[in-house]
């Protein structure tokens, strides 16, 4: 038996309690309501280390759950140096994380750096750190990435749904 290859996606912002896990459980859970899970992996770091260890924030824990996400056993991590080869994708939050990742990464893994917004759905705008805001900061986080996450696995797992998806058929 063959297998397909794995997707490699990582999520950044800066403290890796608020967004970026957000957006690993979020886009985890959209792959599997797609039955693509098995065929990627996903996680989260922030570009600080100051919650190393953590569990996410508490409001981000709350939102998730709502919409049946339980984002509990994720711990926050500092992105480290053989992230930049091990991930095909690392998906920067706002311009800062990206200007920062962009600065870390060895030459040659920079075309792997994006704008999550920007990659997921062609819009060049920040997911705005909700860290020092109210409740209403994490909807519109949610609500963002989860849009980011329905496009970006429309267009990372879809060439897998089927041999002739996207092709005019000819070979059956
Ligand atoms: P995140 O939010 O980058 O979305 O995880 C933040 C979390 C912590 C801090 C800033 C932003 N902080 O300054 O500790």
């Amino acid at each position: 038996m063959t297998s397909q290859p794995r997707q490699s996606v990582l999520f950044v912002c800066l403290g890796n309690i608020c967004r970026s896990p957000l957006a690993e459980g979020v886009f985890r859970h959209v792959l599997q309501n797609r039955g693509a899970a098995g065929r990627f992996l996903v996680d989260s770091a922030g570009t600080g280390g100051w919650h190393a260890g953590s569990p996410p924030d508490p409001r981000s824990v709350e939102i998730a759950a709502r919409h049946g996400i339980d984002l509990t056993a994720q711990r926050a991590r500092r992105i480290a140096d053989g992230d930049f080869a091990r991930f095909d994708l690392v998906l920067a939050m706002d311009r800062s994380n990206r200007a920062e990742l962009k600065a870390r990464a060895g030459g040659g893994r920079l075309d792997r750096i994006h704008l999550l917004m920007d990659f997921a759905l062609g819009e060049a705008r920040d997911v705005p750190d909700p860290y020092y805001g109210g409740a209403d900061g994490f909807e519109t986080v949610y609500r963002m990435i989860r849009a980011a996450s329905e496009a970006l696995a429309e267009k990372l797992a879809a060439p897998w749904d089927g041999p002739d998806r996207g092709q005019a058929s000819s070979t059956r």
